[in-house]
């Protein structure tokens, strides 16, 4: 506990975004979730958490798309942080604070992304080491990405994609985002690919491409920029038709492939190296189909504590 005016001690944890390299969807499950092969890889677009001791439960996120984030009880860093102390026995409460980089509803796992970086801030602050293992359990039970923003680099996820495996990945890949000024919810467009394939023929349990595997494997970028594929795109596109647009110009304007992010609306494009992302960012914005887009890299590391545990003055 912290009396106003007491030094308080926080914990500062930067966790990244993902985009899905594949997504491959299979059939809807009698709990609601889809079996998911995919192949996420973190990028570097963070949001930094900043756990601090508090009296009472809350969150706060600042960042130019601040306003779009839910800061009530549903707020996932806040069930993470509170979901850990239930399940360790910790009496103590937390303050968060959410420096937001990572698009809002933008499909690149913002959300699962805070959950991910507060259970670790947590575990830091209150000096509990907790096993690894229920960490990704915990992680796992906040959300199907969640267990991704722990672990970051590039993986394969099975199961509702929760289920996480290392994939031998060379080289570093150059990307450009094209945000949407209006977001896409995730249960929605699960729940559009279902009507789309309603009638269809009946969707296996998928498993990742040779392609993809191959193309990771030997650091090819080209090759990687063909093997991206999304089965969510085509219920995003449905969602938000403006998006076909977004994708036509980015590849017309030289981008190794392009793809809707997870559920979208962004919009994530693979080009050859950092000249050519600045040169797309710039067509891309010149174009008026995407004024807003942020260049990043990837792989990069998951969740890490950045700062702390420190003491600094609660006001
Ligand atoms: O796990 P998460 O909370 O991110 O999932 C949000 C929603 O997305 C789920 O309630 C479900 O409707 C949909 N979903 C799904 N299959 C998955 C992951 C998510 O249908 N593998």
């Amino acid at each position: 506990m912290s009396p106003a005016g007491v030094p308080g001690r926080s914990v500062t944890v930067r966790v990244p975004a993902k985009v899905n390299l594949e997504l491959l969807v299979g059939p809807l499950r009698p709990d609601g979730f889809h079996d998911l092969a995919t192949v996420f890889q973190a990028v570097s677009l963070y949001d930094d958490v900043t756990v601090r001791e508090a009296d009472e439960w809350s969150v706060q996120v600042v960042g130019p798309e601040a306003h779009l984030v839910p800061t009530g009880q549903g707020n996932l860093a806040l069930l993470a942080a509170r979901r850990l102390a239930e399940a360790t026995g910790v009496q103590e409460r937390v303050s968060i604070a959410i420096r937001k980089d990572i698009p809002v509803a933008g499909g690149m796992a913002g959300g699962s992304a805070d959950a991910a970086a507060t259970l670790l801030a947590c575990d830091a602050l209150w000096g509990i080491g907790t096993p690894r293992y229920l960490l990704e359990q915990l992680a796992a039970e906040l959300g199907s990405d969640v267990p991704f923003g722990l672990t970051g680099g590039t993986a394969i996820g099975s199961g509702r994609g929760d289920r996480l495996a290392p994939v031998l990945a060379r080289g570093s890949y150059h990307w450009v985002f094209a945000l949407s000024d209006e977001g896409l919810s995730t249960p929605t467009v699960y729940a559009e690919c279902d009507r789309l394939r309603a009638g269809g023929r009946e969707v296996a349990v998928p498993e990742p491409t040779t392609a993809m595997m191959t193309a990771l494997r030997s650091g090819d970028a080209p090759a990687l920029g063909k093997a991206l594929t999304n089965d969510l795109q085509a219920a995003a596109l449905s969602l938000q038709p403006r998006l076909r647009e977004v994708l036509t110009v980015g590849m017309e304007c030289g981008a190794l492939g392009g793809i809707v992010s997870g559920s979208g609306p962004t919009v994530a494009f693979l080009v050859t190296d950092a000249e050519a992302a600045l040169d797309l960012a710039v067509a891309l914005t010149a174009s008026g189909v995407a004024p807003n887009v942020k260049r990043a890299t990837g792989p990069v590391h998951g969740a890490q504590v950045v700062a702390g545990p420190a003491v600094s003055r609660v006001d």
